[in-house]
């Protein structure tokens, strides 16, 4: 299977990894075929996401995703945010192999689910 450099730049440093204590809003997914998780951290002032981490327990396609994504994400309003999709994520990585473009859902789904679950509790 061949990664592009980014991907594997990524995976070898990944950005953003961690958990923030109390975060404003926490996303998590799980991805049934392969049972991967990913968790998303965000911290959210003025409509503004001012931080963002995250947790995956998962491929290395999947870590890659996930540091593009909060590099991507970070500085965003939330507008903005949800406007990023799995094919932007994939375009920034410069591909993904097709076996593993299904590993870029699992990002923006916990992304989209920690800003829903934000905008509930406001
Ligand atoms: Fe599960 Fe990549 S194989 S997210």
């Amino acid at each position: 299977m061949q990664y592009s450099k980014k991907v594997i730049e990524h995976f070898r440093n990944p950005h953003n990894q961690g958990r923030i204590k109390n975060a404003d809003a926490v996303g998590q997914v799980g991805n049934i075929a392969c049972g991967d998780i990913m968790k998303i951290y965000l911290k959210i002032k003025d409509n503004v996401i001012k931080d963002i981490k995250f947790e995956t327990l998962g491929c290395a396609a999947a870590i890659s995703v996930s540091s593009a994504l909060t590099d991507m994400a970070k500085g965003k309003t939330l507008e903005q945010a949800l406007a990023i999709t799995k094919d932007s994520i994939v375009k920034d990585l410069g591909g993904l192999p097709p076996v593993k473009v299904h590993c870029s859902m699992l990002g923006v789904e916990a992304l989209h689910q920690a800003i829903e679950k934000y905008n509930n509790k406001i």
